[in-house]
């Protein structure tokens, strides 16, 4: 018996691919006119087969690059025996990966979720619950304290704590409950806490808003002061966690462990969505049956895929490829300040670039980039971020740079 004949079919372009999405999917993005097809390590390949270095690492959920073979074989293994149980009945993978969580955080306990949105949501009701339980706050009275410039995720109380109005207009009322602060504020934090505060909740670094890294000492400052006024340090990691920094956890620069850590992104290797609370078991041990829950949290193949990657962070090599590759994006980051970039932030492999805005937006230079075979997202204004996997070889990165001086040459 001959194989059968692979009749090739017409498949559509990007542009015919971009064109089809329009009328059918909903406009909430804005993304780069790139298809992605294929990927792998730090390589996309679009539908024509042209080659892009991806410098985004989907927002940090591609810290170990694309299909990873440790993540892929351990998806793989678990899709052949296991996939979904809900919380209903227990599954043989749950424990394993909540003990690796524990042990990489050296918290407790961990409320596994899918999303990070779900994961600050989670988080906001957990320290609720603790404050009413616990510190003694009248029912009803919880405050949770933020700060301005946040990105903690798009559900409808995340977004009444934000205080960018693309993120907020139109989708309110708003929850209450929330007070807002500057970032890297200690002063302003101090004077927001109150004997109502349940919470401190903030971006170790914030991403979204360009890669804003806090003056030293206010982590420390953070921990000291929730404290001391008996309220919980909440540390959004869902970005800043897992490596990217060059620590497993951001918080980790400033010696500070809080009283709840939230991840996600990363935490599924890019393959799920995996996001969890990771708490002290006085924290999470107010949660119980009914109260709350999630039909994916938890699940085998998230559990599966959860504990590869932690198993890839023990082993330490992605935390110092992201402090060793960290210096060179530094430094090359440096060489283009005074032509075409006016100032930079980076720690670890991250960094938010501001670009010239004569020179262009961020937008338009993440476009010029991407013609140059470089895929990077802008945050606001002319401000681009850059953010590659932690498997980019120096070589990448550099090339990665050496596109960007030529970006702004242009
Ligand atoms: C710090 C932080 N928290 C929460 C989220 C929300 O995560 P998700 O998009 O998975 O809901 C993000 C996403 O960018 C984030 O950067």
């Amino acid at each position: 018996m001959t194989a059968p004949t692979r009749v090739s079919v017409p498949t559509r372009t990007s542009a015919d691919l971009i064109r089809a999405e329009e009328p059918v999917v909903a406009h909430n993005y804005h993304p780069l006119p790139v298809v992605v097809a294929r990927a792998e390590g730090t390589w996309v390949e679009d539908v024509e087969g042209r080659r892009y270095l991806d410098m985004l690492a989907g927002y940090s959920a591609l810290n170990f690059g694309h299909r990873h073979p440790a993540l892929i074989e351990a998806a793989h293994r678990q899709l052949d025996q296991l996939t979904l149980t809900s919380r209903a009945f227990h599954n043989d993978r749950l424990a394993e990966f909540a003990e690796r969580l524990a042990e990489l955080t050296g918290l407790d306990m961990v409320l596994p979720m899918n999303t990070g949105a779900e994961a600050v949501e989670s988080a906001v009701k957990v320290a609720r619950k603790w404050a009413y339980d616990v510190k003694g706050v009248p029912d009803g009275q919880a405050t949770i304290v933020v700060a301005a410039e946040n990105f903690h995720g798009r559900t409808t109380t995340i977004v009444s704590f934000s205080t960018d109005e693309t993120a907020r207009s139109g989708f309110g009322p708003f929850t209450p409950g929330f007070r807002i602060v500057p970032y890297d504020d200690l002063a302003a934090l101090e004077a927001a806490v109150d004997e109502t505060t349940a919470a401190v909740l903030i971006e170790p670094v914030q991403g979204e808003a360009g890669v804003v890294i806090p003056a030293p000492g206010y982590l420390a400052g953070v921990r000291e002061l929730t404290r001391r006024e008996g309220c919980l340090f909440i540390a959004d990691e869902i970005q800043s966690g897992l490596g990217r920094t060059g620590r497993t956890f951001a918080v980790e620069h400033e010696d500070v462990v809080p009283d709840m850590l939230l991840l996600g992104k990363a935490l599924g290797g890019g393959i799920v969505p995996v996001s969890a609370v990771v708490a002290r078991r006085e924290v999470l041990g107010v949660l119980h049956p009914g109260e709350h829950g999630s039909t994916f949290g938890g699940n085998p193949l998230a559990a599966a895929v959860g504990t590869a990657v932690i198993d890839l962070l023990r082993t330490g090599e992605f935390q110092r490829r992201a402090a060793a590759l960290g210096v060179v994006l530094r430094d090359g980051l440096a060489e283009l300040v005074g032509d075409g970039v006016v100032g930079f932030r980076a720690r670890g492999l991250w960094a938010g670039v501001d670009i010239d805005p004569t020179i262009g937006t961020g937008r338009e230079i993440s476009e010029r980039l991407m013609r140059e075979g470089i895929l990077v997202k802008d945050t606001h204004g002319s401000t681009i971020r850059l953010a590659p996997p932690l498997t980019v070889t120096e070589e990448e990165l550099r090339s990665a740079l050496a596109a960007l001086k030529r970006v702004l040459a242009a």
